[in-house]
């Protein structure tokens, strides 16, 4: 009686233990690929007034600011900055690792998974992990 249940329950679990390997086995490019177009746009809203649609720090909103937003294109600069040091910046704003007030904190806007491919993406933009 009891063989008779369980071995029908495995039938029916089968299939979708070879679904859940089918979702683990997509392609890591992919899900890479949508998360860089998403952090691009979310650049475009809401980081490119000061960090410039180009990413060189030259946005349209830093005339008279006492300091200018960071050029994200520069490679040796970006380089610099400990991952785990622009995570903060990002998520608690430029006074959270003894920067400027005048860079935002985002974290009531974006997702710490946001704030996460956000990084990737800069380290993507400034080339830090091409050899140069
Ligand atoms: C209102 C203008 C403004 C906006 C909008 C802005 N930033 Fe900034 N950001 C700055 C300024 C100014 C600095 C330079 C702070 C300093 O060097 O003291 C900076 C610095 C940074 C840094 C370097 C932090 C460090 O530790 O040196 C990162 C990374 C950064 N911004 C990311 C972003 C991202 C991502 C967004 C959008 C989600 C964004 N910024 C939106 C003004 C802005």
């Amino acid at each position: 009686m009891m063989t008779g249940i369980s071995s029908s329950l495995g039938r029916l679990l089968a299939p979708l233990s070879v679904l859940a390997f089918a979702v683990a086995a997509q392609p890591a490019g992919a899900e890479d690929a949508a998360a860089m177009k998403a952090s691009e746009h979310i650049y475009d809203t809401y980081c490119a007034q000061c960090h410039g649609v180009n990413r060189n720090g030259k946005g349209v909103n830093t005339v008279g600011l006492s300091v200018q937003p960071r050029d994200h294109s520069d490679t040796r600069g970006m380089s610099s900055i400990p991952i785990e040091e622009m995570t903060k910046a990002i998520r608690e704003g430029g006074v959270s690792v003894n920067k400027s007030a005048l860079m935002p904190p985002w974290n009531s806007v974006l997702s710490d998974e946001q704030i996460t491919n956000m990084v990737a993406y800069l380290r993507k933009v400034c080339r830090c992990d091409t050899p140069q």
